[in-house]
């Protein structure tokens, strides 16, 4: 179940995972110490205090590791928790399944350095064993380090969010109101895709701005990428883009009367992303292109800017009061003696109408969150018919499953360094094939896998400014710029 195909290396200079370890890591390891760091300070209860102060020696002591090209093990955490590891258990186990598969994975990987290793099973590895101080304390169990900035930069994605929200509600009024009944069905058909295929569009773009990226984005460059121009400009960069044939699949099951029609999301990350995956999923449930939305999140703190379930109902409490969210001044605010400009009553209107459709759909079961620790285990998911069997039986029950983002992409082509004129279809491996799952990827490139392009296309790509020209790095790949939006359909 896992690629023969080689997979990306940490030890490789010439792609980002190197860069990855090297440059964005240390960066994100130092954002969780400032953090719990401020949360210890401003903590009353001295336990709490006093475990806060552990967890930052741990997460300095893994950044030190981590520069001084030292082990995936930790073999120093008796120290920190009083627990003793054996050699052929660096991970501690905290009482969840996933520790035996990690530490099994590392001891086949013969005990690596963090520079000469997998990227995919390092990266995800840095999340889980970041996670272990917390859920070995007994005060900071599910606490989130990176709650704070998903919360303030979704705060900071409101000319987007009002814009998207106005959208939203002209658009389902419209379907609603039965306007469309003047409409031929083929003209409502095709007035159908083309919101199709701009609603997922949007659910695109809304990728290109995660957090983890943050290290080298300002927020300005963020809320360009968010604005419709933005998008209309982008469509050009979508460099393979299979939605009609998503947009087949939904439609044919609609009009072949199919009373129960499930899309999955697979989700990645919250604040503004998360917002445009509802946007997506209720524009599905009231195109009655689906009767059921299944969202999939990770279960702990996962590359900064992933959904946990909290971020979910963070965001819907947000607009449950958008007025109150948007005027209440964030610790920026405080900071820079400013005094956040209210929302326009249209504005807040149309927030609220947003907020009232997806609690009801959320109350009326048509919007459901499923946590799997699968998620967030080290491994490709190529392994998903394997090591989470139940989840692959469920998700068969789809009639799409969405892949949202970057990781998920890495996870699919299990990462490997296939030849990029591979079809996505064998680069999927398990999950291709008659399967029994229909993949949608909708990726912002931001790493070096890339499969199904035209021959040519990479050489091409490579050779424009900042391409990565002769270097021997796919360097394109990497910024979020560029885009696929790739389709296996395992059903058939
Ligand atoms: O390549 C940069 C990176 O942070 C990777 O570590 C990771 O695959 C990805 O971006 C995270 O992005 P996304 O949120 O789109 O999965
Ligand atoms: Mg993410």
């Amino acid at each position: 179940y896992d690629t023969k195909t080689p997979q990306y290396s940490t030890g490789d200079k010439t792609s980002f995972a190197y860069i990855s370890a090297r440059d964005r890591w240390p960066v994100i390891i130092t954002g969780g110490i400032d953090d719990v760091h401020r949360a210890t300070g401003a903590a009353q209860d001295p336990e709490t205090q006093r475990e806060g102060k552990k967890i930052v020696e741990g997460l300095a002591k893994l950044k030190y590791e981590l520069q001084h090209d030292r082990h995936l093990r930790w073999d120093r955490v008796e120290e920190t928790w009083k627990l003793v590891l054996t050699r052929d258990s660096p991970m501690p186990d905290d009482g969840e399944r996933d520790v035996a598969g990690y530490n099994k994975e590392l001891k086949q990987l013969g005990n690596p350095k963090w520079f000469n290793v997998p990227w995919l099973y390092s990266e995800c590895y840095l999340y889980r064993r970041m996670n272990t101080l917390f859920s070995m304390s007994s005060k900071w169990k599910n606490y989130d380090i990176f709650a704070r900035q998903k919360m303030s930069t979704f705060r900071s994605s409101r000319p987007a969010v009002t814009e998207l929200a106005a959208r939203y509600k002209e658009l389902v009024t419209q379907l609603e109101s039965g306007t469309s009944e003047t409409q031929s069905p083929e003209e409502r058909e095709a007035a159908d895709k083309l919101l199709f295929t701009e609603m997922c569009e949007i659910c695109l773009w809304g990728n290109a701005t995660d957090l983890s990226l943050l290290t080298n984005l300002s927020y300005e460059d963020i809320q360009k990428l968010q604005g419709s121009e933005a998008r209309k400009a982008s469509e050009k960069n979508i460099i393979v883009n299979d939605l009609a044939q998503a947009f087949e699949v939904l439609n044919k099951a609609k009009k072949a009367g199919k009373k129960e029609r499930r899309v999955d999301i697979i989700l990645d990350n919250a604040g503004f992303e998360l917002f445009v995956d509802l946007i997506l999923a209720g524009y599905l449930l009231s195109a009655d292109l689906a009767t059921e939305i299944v969202l999939h999140p990770k279960s702990i703190p996962w590359f900064v800017s992933d959904v946990v379930p909290k971020d979910f109902g963070d965001l819907l409490n947000a607009l449950a009061n958008p007025q109150a969210f948007y005027t209440t001044p964030s610790d920026d605010d405080k900071h820079a003696g400013k005094t956040p400009e209210p929302l326009s009553d249209k504005e807040a209107d149309e927030l609220s109408f947003l907020f009232q459709r997806w609690a009801g759909f959320h109350a009326e079961g048509q919007l459901a969150i499923r946590p799997n620790r699968f998620w967030t285990e080290g491994g490709s998911y190529w392994r998903l018919p394997k090591t989470a069997p139940e989840l692959y039986e469920d998700l068969k029950e789809s009639e799409l499953v969405i892949f949202k983002g970057d990781l998920n992409y890495r996870k699919l082509t299990a990462d490997a360094m296939w030849d990029p004129t591979t079809p996505f279809a064998e680069a999927i491996g398990p999950l291709g094939g008659k399967s029994g799952i229909r993949t949608l990827a909708l990726r912002t490139s931001k790493a070096d896998v890339i499969v199904g392009l035209p021959a040519g296309k990479d050489e091409e790509l490579r050779a424009t400014e900042g391409g990565g020209g002769d270097s021997g790095c796919r360097k394109w790949a990497w910024s979020g710029k560029w885009a696929v939006i790739q389709f296996c359909d395992g059903k058939s």
